[in-house]
C-alpha cells in the first residue's frame, strides 16, 4: 500500500508555539526513510496552509454559550484536511496526518469517516480530549477535539465537527492520566471506553491495546489511530506542549503500534500529533514519532 503524508502545521488548538514546526520535524527525523526500509511507497502531499495566530483574533467567533479560541480558523483548516484526507483515501492512499496540536483530529477523522461507514477510533493519550466550549478550562480546540467529533454540549450543532459515523461505542481512549473536572464527567456519562494509565498499571499495554483495538474494529468498517505523543512518558517524549509524567515506556509505545500493525486490514488512517520542536531534546520526540509509525506499518525486530 502507498501511504501518503499530509502535514498540518497547525498551533492554532494549543498554548503552546512551535507545535506548528512538527510536521518539518518528524520529516526530518526520517518518516520517509524508516517506511521506505520497509518497503512501504511513501508519497508525501506537502503541508497544508494553517494561518498564523498573530494574524487573527482568537476570540472573533467563540460559539453560543462557550469558548474556543481561533473557532473560525480551526473550521477552516479541520475542513481542508478532512478534504485532503478523503482525496487520499479516494485515490486508493493511506493518508498519514503529522500535526500540528491535536485539533486537526477533528479534519482527519471526519476524512476518515466514508458516507454510509461507520469509523472506530483509538485515542492514544495522556489527555480526554473530551472538553467543550462549556467545559473547557483553556479555550484551547486540542483539548476539545473528541468532544467535537462525538457531537458533545454545543458540538452536536457543528456540522463541521460533528462526525456522526463515528458511535462512542467504537471510540477507545488509552493511557489517561489528567482530566479536567468537566470533560473526566463528560467521559463517564458516555459510551466510550476509557483506559486510565491505572488500568495499563494494573494489566499490561499488550492486553490493553488489543482490547481497545477489538472494541474500535468491532462491527465497524475501518478504524482510526490518533497518536497524541504526549502518551509518552515525558522521559522519552519531552517534545511535547502538554507534558504529563507516568505515560508508557519507549518499549511499550512500540507494543502498541505493533499490534495496531496487526490490524493493517481494517486501519485507515493514523495521524501523529503535538510534535513540538522548539521543547524537544535533538529531535528525540519526532525521531520516535518515525520510529511508532514505522512499528504501526509493520516494522519488527527479527
Ligand atoms: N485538558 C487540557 C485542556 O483542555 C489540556 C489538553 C491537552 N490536549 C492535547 N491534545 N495535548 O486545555
Ligand atoms: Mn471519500
Ligand atoms: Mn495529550
Ligand atoms: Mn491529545
Amino acid at each position: 500500500r502507498t501511504v501518503r503524508v499530509l502535514g498540518v502545521p497547525m498551533d492554532l488548538g494549543a498554548d503552546r508555539r512551535g507545535v506548528d514546526m512538527g510536521p518539518s520535524a518528524i520529516r526530518y527525523g526520517g518518516l520517509a526513510e524508516q517506511l521506505d526500509g520497509l518497503g512501504v511507497d511513501c508519497t508525501d502531499g506537502g503541508d497544508l496552509a494553517v494561518p498564523r495566530p498573530e494574524a487573527r483574533d482568537p476570540d472573533a467567533d467563540h460559539p453560543r454559550g462557550g469558548r474556543a479560541k481561533f473557532h473560525r480558523e480551526t473550521r477552516e483548516v479541520c475542513e481542508d484536511v478532512r478534504t485532503a484526507v478523503s482525496g487520499t483515501i479516494d485515490d486508493g492512499e493511506f493518508p498519514l496526518v503529522l500535526g500540528g496540536d491535536h485539533s486537526i483530529a477533528i479534519g482527519t477523522v471526519a476524512g476518515a469517516a466514508e458516507p454510509d461507514e461507520s469509523l472506530g477510533v483509538v485515542w492514544f493519550d495522556a489527555h480526554g480530549d473530551f472538553n467543550t466550549p462549556q467545559t473547557t478550562p483553556s479555550g484551547n480546540i486540542h483539548g476539545m477535539s473528541l468532544a467535537a467529533i462525538l457531537g458533545k454540549e454545543s458540538f452536536a450543532d457543528e456540522s463541521w465537527a460533528h462526525t456522526p459515523a463515528v458511535s462512542e461505542e467504537n471510540v477507545v481512549l488509552v493511557g489517561l492520566r489528567n482530566l479536567d473536572e468537566g470533560e473526566r464527567r463528560l467521559i463517564r456519562e458516555s459510551d466510550v471506553t476509557a483506559y486510565s494509565m491505572s488500568d495499563v498499571d494494573a494489566r499490561s499495554v499488550p492486553e490493553v491495546v488489543e482490547e481497545a483495538l477489538g472494541i474500535a474494529a468491532d462491527g465497524t468498517d475501518a478504524i482510526h489511530v490518533s497518536l497524541d505523543m504526549d502518551w509518552l512518558d515525558p522521559t522519552e517524549a519531552p517534545g511535547v506542549g502538554t507534558p504529563v509524567r507516568g505515560g508508557v515506556s519507549y518499549r511499550e509505545a512500540h507494543v502498541a503500534m505493533e499490534y495496531v500493525a496487526e490490524r493493517h486490514d481494517k486501519l485507515r488512517s493514523m495521524e501523529l500529533v503535538e510534535v513540538n520542536p522548539i521543547l524537544d531534546d535533538h529531535n528525540q520526540t519526532a525521531e520516535l514519532a518515525c520510529e511508532l509509525a514505522a512499528s504501526a506499518f509493520g516494522k519488527r525486530i527479527l
